[in-house]
């Protein structure tokens, strides 16, 4: 999972992320190590980057990368999306961009739900998975992921959350996504999990080369 590092910059962390939640949820998990987390805005990264990989590793690398190098800083990118089974992992690395550029997240959710109506419950497994990736100017350190499983449930429910949350249910829980607090879905979820990983690979690192 860890690579060894040649060469950091310092203790400081670009998260390559423009979505301020996920910054906020990373500086969370984080808080208490020696590590000053920054967002682009903070590292002077303004250029758009694009997500033309076939995999959610692929993706998060290449953002890690692009943020890496124009900034000269440690990066952490994740990306993220919903992998259904009856519908052979779709809509997965498209799923921000499911049915076009142009949907809402709600009519991205009924798309869902049309390819689906003829699917019975038993067969409506889905995950979510959420890929980081953590790289220096030129160089991949280490890539990780976090994934949740669930259902596809028959129609939305619950107003949090964000994306496929309200027809995401999650099994132990009896409800979906969209129905539990914040803490409550940032305990299971797909990118809870993997963020918190975080510190037991910056500790691995820091035994390997970080600079003390
Ligand atoms: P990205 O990783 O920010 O590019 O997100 C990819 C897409 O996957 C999002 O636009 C959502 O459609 C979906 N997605 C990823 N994580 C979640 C989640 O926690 N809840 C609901 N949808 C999600």
């Amino acid at each position: 999972m860890v690579d060894r590092a040649d060469s950091f910059s310092g203790s400081r962390i670009v998260v390559a992320s423009r979505n301020p939640a996920k910054v906020r949820e990373i500086r969370r998990v984080i808080e208490g190590l020696p590590v000053e987390v920054m967002d682009l805005a903070q590292a002077g990264f303004d250029a758009e980057i694009e997500e033309t990989g076939q995999t959610f590793a692929e993706n998060a690398a290449a953002k890690a990368l692009a943020v890496a190098e124009a900034t000269g800083e440690l990066a952490l990118a994740d990306d993220s999306g919903l992998m259904v089974d009856a519908l052979g992992g779709r809509p997965g690395v498209l799923s921000a961009r499911y049915g076009g550029d142009d949907l809402t997240d709600s009519q991205r959710v009924e798309l869902l739900l049309r390819e689906l109506a003829q699917v019975p419950h038993a067969r409506r497994a889905a995950q979510f998975v959420c890929v980081l990736a953590l790289a220096v100017p030129g160089r991949i350190l280490a890539r990780w992921a976090g994934r949740v499983c669930g259902v596809i449930a028959d129609k939305p429910q619950g107003t949090g959350g964000f994306g496929y949350d309200p027809v995401f249910l999650y099994l132990p829980a009896g409800r979906t996504f969209a129905q539990m607090t914040p803490d409550e879905k940032n305990a299971v979820s797909h990118r809870g999990r993997a963020v918190r990983r975080l510190p037991e690979v910056l500790r691995r690192l820091s035994e390997a080369d970080w600079p003390h």
